[in-house]
């Protein structure tokens, strides 16, 4: 039986039962939990066989509610908080000492953010308590963006995903944390850069790649498929490379006929980086179901969100 629904009364009474729900947000969907509850937090970890280390992003109805959260609001922050949520930015900030440190993997800040999506709104607004929500995929995987990505990962292991449609941004939030009156990315996301430098001015971008992340988003493997992955800004030399094997391509724009290419997926015909990040996890998804020896992504131009895009094409290539 499927374990997709649209009864969001279903996801209050498991949620205050301590159990897992999967819900849907703008960004990707998320394996959610009650924040307060340890049965919850570690059955995340669990779930998706996530280290411990790695902290979660909490997840709030309100901006009101941002007190129950954090000790302190720094005004940049209060900026972006105003300029983007409900949407597709994180932010780190200095905890109160009620967030357990299972949240924050013993750090002395959190990631809060204020998803845009009506039923997950919706949801918050009728709990007493925020929900914990890391993408809904095992450690590693590809981040799911519809209900069928998550029920393909978890069908045994959750009781519900609660049914959004696919997600609109289709790329994780953007989180920014600040250290000595600086905004610090740590995770490049669905909000760009240049939206956020409107905001607050420039900002300083820790994207790291490096062991020991200050944010898991930022360790090498990551949002990878099964199948090797390459990334290239030359496609027709790429292609030439690895003649003779079954070969996938994912493409910006590019209507490359060629009969070297077993399967081929166009992200935005009309060059628009907002659809091609809503299509990208899918796209990567369908790929790595087709048995292909490669898959080759052409790099997209690094401005906006294709700058995200690159990002987790580049992750995507690392095993
Ligand atoms: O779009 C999203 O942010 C999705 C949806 C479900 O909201 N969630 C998501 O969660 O991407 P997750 O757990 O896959 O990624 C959370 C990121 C991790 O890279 C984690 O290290 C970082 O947030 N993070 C959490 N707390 C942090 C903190 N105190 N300082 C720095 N990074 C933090
Ligand atoms: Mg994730």
């Amino acid at each position: 039986m499927s374990i997709i629904s649209k009864d969001i009364s279903k996801a209050i009474t498991l949620l205050n039962n301590e159990e897992l729900v999967a819900i849907p947000t703008e960004t990707v969907y998320g394996l959610a939990g009650n924040i307060y509850s340890k049965k919850a937090i570690n059955a995340i970890f669990k779930t998706k066989k996530r280290p411990l280390f790695n902290p979660l992003i909490v997840h709030i109805p309100n901006i009101d509610y941002l007190e129950a959260i954090v000790a302190e609001v720094p005004e940049k922050a209060r900026r972006l908080a105003n300029a983007f949520w409900p949407g597709p930015i994180t932010l780190v900030l200095k905890k109160k000492p009620t967030i357990p440190d299972l949240i924050t993997a013993g750090k002395t800040t959190v990631a809060v953010r204020i998803p845009n999506h009506p039923m997950t709104l919706e949801l918050l607004s009728k709990l007493d308590f925020p929900l914990a929500a890391p993408s809904a995929n095992p450690f590693n995987r590809i981040s799911p963006t519809t209900a069928q990505h998550v029920e393909g990962y978890f069908k045994n292991e959750i009781k519900m995903v609660l049914d959004g449609g696919p997600c609109q941004k289709g790329i994780e939030s953007t989180i920014i944390g600040f250290e000595n009156g600086e905004s610090i990315v740590y995770r490049l996301g669905s909000t760009s850069i240049e939206d956020l430098e409107a905001v607050v001015g420039k900002v300083e971008i820790k994207n790291k790649k490096e062991a020991a992340p200050e944010a898991p988003g930022m360790l090498e493997r990551h949002y990878a498929p099964k199948t090797k992955t390459v990334l290239t800004s030359h496609l027709t030399e790429t292609l030439e490379d690895y003649k003779g094997l079954r070969i996938g391509l994912l493409t910006y724009n590019d209507i490359l006929n060629d009969d070297a290419i077993d399967f081929k997926i166009v992200l935005s015909e009309s060059k628009n980086l907002e659809e091609a990040a809503s299509k990208l996890y899918d796209a990567l998804h369908q790929l790595d179901l087709q048995n292909l020896d490669i898959i080759i992504a052409e790099q997209l131009p690094d401005y906006g969100l294709g700058k995200s895009i690159n990002d987790r094409l580049f992750r995507a290539t690392k095993s």
